[in-house]
């Protein structure tokens, strides 16, 4: 038999969209249930960015899940660009006003939205297969899932597709409905994970003509490292020694530099590509995060936009159940969209500036090297990277909201935040 279930806001995915809107949603007093395909393990450990924006530790610091991050996350107050043997470093603390990036990794945000849910009482239900979305041109949409082989029904009022670029809910649009802006880049990020200090104190992003590499760190013994190779390569034909010889070679340097090698305990290739949904969202069904909208991660945007649109769809909603109102989700997609936008043009840029790109002969190599040349000597140039990369602050709706539940809330003893 079905089992039914009513709640008024379903969220399909227990990413940093889904698990961060089901968290906001609860501070205004409104119901959530999140639907995960993925066990809880596979969702707490599975490597991603870890690159939050000023205004995402600002939001989740406000929202009562920052106690960790403020803790245990490393504060980055400018990054690394490596070219022609050389190091210019763009100071985003001088170029910002003041303003850093915090190095956290996506899946310890996950594990810290998860333990506030359960500490709240709030339901994530983990391995539902077969979601599907139903009648979301109507003003009682329903989802459908099975829970180990006991299918149920959610009925709600509300539809958050929060499940990734692969997921059921964009699909779920009648085609036409919306435009879907792309562009697939013939290029590929093989990612390790290794066991050792970091090579640097902040991240290295590194242009050579065998291709774009990048040093990163997750903690102070664990480095995160990338090298540019072709999205279709096979892990296994990256042996340790060509990871090895490869890095070696794309950062090297004349400075007193070295790169600390170490156990590379995990590999993975991530392959890249530029979209936009628009508008985010269809009768009752609002897409957020990777399911409306994807980056090459070169920029370390993608799960700083996925937070910046929860945090306009929850006050939205919240709007619609306080005061039936519905201005604020008319307006969801313009208001998020700008945003989107400028974080592609600034992922796009930073892509094309550093990676060797199919078909890129000499004079188009010299032209990049003469556009880094004119971003780390030029004051405007590095401020107009660095302010990208810091992130802009969030929609005004976002502010206010945040601004409003901040003088309503006090921090329990727990580290969870309570009304
Ligand atoms: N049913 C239920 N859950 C699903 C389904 C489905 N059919 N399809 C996907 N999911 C889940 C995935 O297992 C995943 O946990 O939805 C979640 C989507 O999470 P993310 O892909 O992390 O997307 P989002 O929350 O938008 O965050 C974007 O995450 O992948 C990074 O680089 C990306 O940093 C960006 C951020
Ligand atoms: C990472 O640490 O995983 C990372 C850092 C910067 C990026 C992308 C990924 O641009």
């Amino acid at each position: 038999m079905t089992r039914t279930i009513h709640t008024q806001v379903a969220i399909i995915g227990a990413g940093p969209a889904g698990l961060l809107l089901s968290h906001l949603l609860h501070f205004r007093g409104i119901e959530s249930i999140v639907l995960e395909v993925r066990s809880r393990a596979a969702v707490e450990s599975t490597v991603r960015a870890g690159v939050l924006e000023q205004a995402t530790v600002d939001l989740l610091t406000i929202c009562g899940v920052g106690e960790r991050l403020l803790r245990e996350g490393h504060v980055h107050h400018g990054i690394n660009l490596r070219f022609a043997g050389q190091t210019h470093r763009i100071d985003f603390e001088r170029l910002t006003n003041g303003r850093a990036i915090t190095i956290y990794a996506q899946h310890e945000v996950l594990r810290d939205l998860i333990q506030a849910a359960n500490h709240a009482g709030r339901e994530i239900i983990f391995e539902a297969h077969d979601v599907q979305v139903h009648d979301i041109d109507t003003s009682q949409p329903r989802v459908t899932f099975t829970q180990d082989g006991q299918p149920t029904e959610v009925h709600c009022d509300f539809v958050a597709g929060c499940d990734g670029f692969h997921g059921v809910c964009r699909p779920s649009i009648p085609a036409g409905a919306i435009d879907c802006h792309q562009c697939q880049l013939q290029i590929g990020w093989l990612g390790m994970l290794v066991e050792a200090a970091p090579s640097s104190k902040e991240l290295i992003y590194a242009r050579h003509e065998r291709g774009f590499a990048l040093v990163s760190t997750r903690t102070p013994h664990i480095q995160r490292l990338y090298l540019q190779c072709e999205p279709h390569d096979d892990v296994a034909a990256w042996t340790d020694e060509r990871i090895w010889s490869e890095l070696r070679i794309r950062l090297e340097t004349r400075e007193d530099w070295q790169l600390i090698q170490g156990r590379i305990f995990q590999k993975c290739i991530v392959t890249m590509r530029s979209f936009v949904a628009d508008p985010m969202q269809y009768g009752r069904l609002y897409l957020a995060g990777d399911a409306a909208h994807i980056v090459p991660p070169t920029g370390a945007k993608g799960l700083n936009l996925a937070l910046a649109d929860v945090s306009v769809l929850a006050p939205a909603l919240a709007e619609f159940f306080e005061t039936g109102r519905s201005d604020s989700l008319e307006h969801y997609s313009e208001t998020c969209l700008p945003r989107v936008w400028r974080a592609q043009r600034f992922s796009a840029w930073m892509t094309t500036a550093l990676h060797r790109l199919p078909g890129m002969e000499d004079y188009k190599s010299r032209l990049q090297i003469a556009e880094l040349e004119y971003v780390v000597h030029s004051q405007a140039a590095s401020a107009s990277l660095a302010e990208n990369y810091v992130g802009f602050p969030l929609p005004a709706v976002a502010q206010a909201s945040l601004a409003a539940g901040r003088s309503k809330t006090h921090v329990c003893g727990t580290g969870s935040t309570c009304t």
